[in-house]
């Protein structure tokens, strides 16, 4: 059985400090085998934010698996946005931006599906393509049939009838049946700042809200999640901050049958 710990849109610069020790001391009481970071580590893409951010990733202590998000390209100097929108991210970060993390029990992608531009003008909406999926996929297809196979985006797969207008990451009817066909269980995302999980398919779509931040959306509380358990049973623990420190406000239970995840919350 693994332990995994899922944060998101942590946004430094926006960050409060009593909410970084809370979640660390739970962190260390629950000692996960792995942290997901799932985007949005930064406000405003600034030096000192992504300073804040590494120091933050230097304190823990457990393996981490870190992506980007919409907050993590500069938004103001337009020309390293659309020119080297990365630049700040690999100098101040130096982590890949989609990286795999292998281990006994699990392995875990991470996909960059945040853009320097998009239609609209809404910089905000992530984008998975086809060749970033076929990618996905064939790191999945060497995993073992035993392994718990996770996908991390930044931008949502399903959304709440409350947050239709923060928009389905594009592609995403294409990406989830190439997730599907890859064996993928689970797949963790941010960017809504709300805390949910949602079977799609006969996948878990599960979201942290923001756990560190002040960018708090409608009455969502900062939160982060625990997932424990293996790829025949996964429970989810939503922990949600109640101005003093995180405790567990949701409990789901899913279990796996013939390739398909059920309810047995
Ligand atoms: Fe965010
Ligand atoms: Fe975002």
């Amino acid at each position: 059985m693994i332990t995994l710990a899922h944060i998101s849109d942590l946004h430094f610069g926006r960050e409060n400090p009593r909410l970084i020790e809370g979640l660390l001391h739970c962190l260390e009481k629950t000692t996960p085998q792995l942290v997901v970071i799932s985007g949005d580590l930064t406000q405003r893409a600034r030096k000192r934010e992504f300073l804040a951010a590494r120091t933050f990733l230097e304190r823990l202590s457990w393996p981490y698996l870190v992506i980007a998000g919409n907050h993590d390209i500069p938004a103001y100097n337009l020309s390293e946005r659309f020119f080297t929108p990365w630049k700040r991210w690999h100098r101040y970060l130096d982590h890949p931006l989609e990286p795999i993390v292998r281990a006994e029990e699990y392995i875990a992608v991470g996909v960059n599906t945040a853009r320097r531009s998009g239609s609209l003008f809404d910089w905000s909406r992530g984008r998975v393509n086809l060749y970033q999926l076929d990618v996905i996929a064939q790191h999945f297809e060497k995993g073992g049939d035993e392994k718990l196979r996770i996908l991390v985006a930044h931008h949502p797969f399903w959304l709440p009838e409350e947050y239709r207008h923060r928009h389905i990451i594009g592609g995403r009817d294409k990406a989830l049946k190439k997730m599907r066909d890859a064996g993928v269980d689970i797949i963790l995302s941010g960017h809504v700042h709300s805390a949910y999980t949602h079977l799609l398919g006969g996948l878990i779509v599960s979201h942290a809200g923001t756990a560190i931040s002040s960018r708090l959306t409608r009455n969502d509380p900062n939160s982060f999640t625990i997932i424990r358990g293996d790829r025949r049973r996964l429970a989810i623990e939503t922990w949600t901050w109640n101005n003093k420190k995180f405790s567990i406000d949701e409990h789901l239970v899913f279990t796996r049958i013939q390739g398909e995840w059920k309810d047995n919350s």
